[in-house]
């Protein structure tokens, strides 16, 4: 079964607290928290600060993505602020092994990303000390790209090499998920799609209508094609 996960920074933070209740109602399974630090992105994003306000409105897992330089510098303050997976990037990390370890220390459940551009080789040494791996599928920083088209491949990739070593770790896929491509990212091996501008976000105030239209349009592919 595949997983759905609101991308919150396309939400309308003026009613974060409604935004939240409509997430629900559509029966999102995760959040998805995006932070940027404007150097290794070229953009802002959210702060810890309001994590721990999202976090009193909800008991949603919520994945925090770091798109940041030196990540291991906000483990503590995201974890203080209810993050339940922290996600860094290989790109940002040289002691990414030490930094996926302190996340777990810290009680969070550790992720890493990888850029499009950036070989899967990193995971073979740290397979053990992951629970999701985030495949870019378009260059981070930004809301409502178009997929880069052979992120679909690196998708298989990341899940042959996982059931190479039969790993449980999830594959989450971020960036460009459409209706269109969505069913080909779970067909590749995808278990949790970050659902943003071009799905669960796509007109205002309807979140929980398209949360559901989007659940069902997977679902009804997906028996077409089992
Ligand atoms: C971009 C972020 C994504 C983004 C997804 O760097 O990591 O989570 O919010 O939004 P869409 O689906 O609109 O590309
Ligand atoms: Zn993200």
């Amino acid at each position: 079964m595949f997983k759905l996960g609101a991308s919150l920074i396309c939400a309308d933070m003026a009613n974060i607290q409604r935004e939240i209740e409509l997430i629900e109602d559509g029966a999102c399974d995760h959040i998805h928290f995006d932070v940027m630090d404007g150097v290794f992105v070229p953009r802002y994003g959210l702060h810890p600060e309001l994590l721990g306000s999202i976090r009193k409105l909800t008991d949603l897992p919520i994945d925090v993505h770091l798109m940041v330089t030196d990540p291991e510098k906000y483990i503590g303050i995201f974890v203080d602020n209810g993050a339940t997976f922290l996600t860094i990037h290989a790109e940002a990390c040289v002691h990414l092994h030490r930094a996926l370890s302190n996340i777990r220390k810290a009680g969070a459940k550790a992720g890493v990303a990888f850029n499009h551009s950036t070989p899967l080789g990193a995971l073979d040494y740290i397979l053990d000390d992951i629970d999701l791996v985030l495949i870019m599928a378009i260059n981070p920083g930004v809301v409502g790209h178009k997929l880069i088209p052979g992120s679909l491949n690196k998708i298989s990739d990341t899940r042959s090499r996982l059931w190479g070593k039969n790993s449980e770790v999830i594959i989450e896929v971020d960036g460009g998920v459409t209706f269109e491509n969505a069913p080909k990212m779970l067909e590749r091996g995808a278990d949790l799609l970050v659902c943003g501008s071009a799905t669960i976000f796509k007109d205002g105030t309807r979140i929980n209508q398209n949360a559901k239209e989007f659940r069902l349009h997977l679902s009804n592919l997906g028996d077409k094609t089992s």
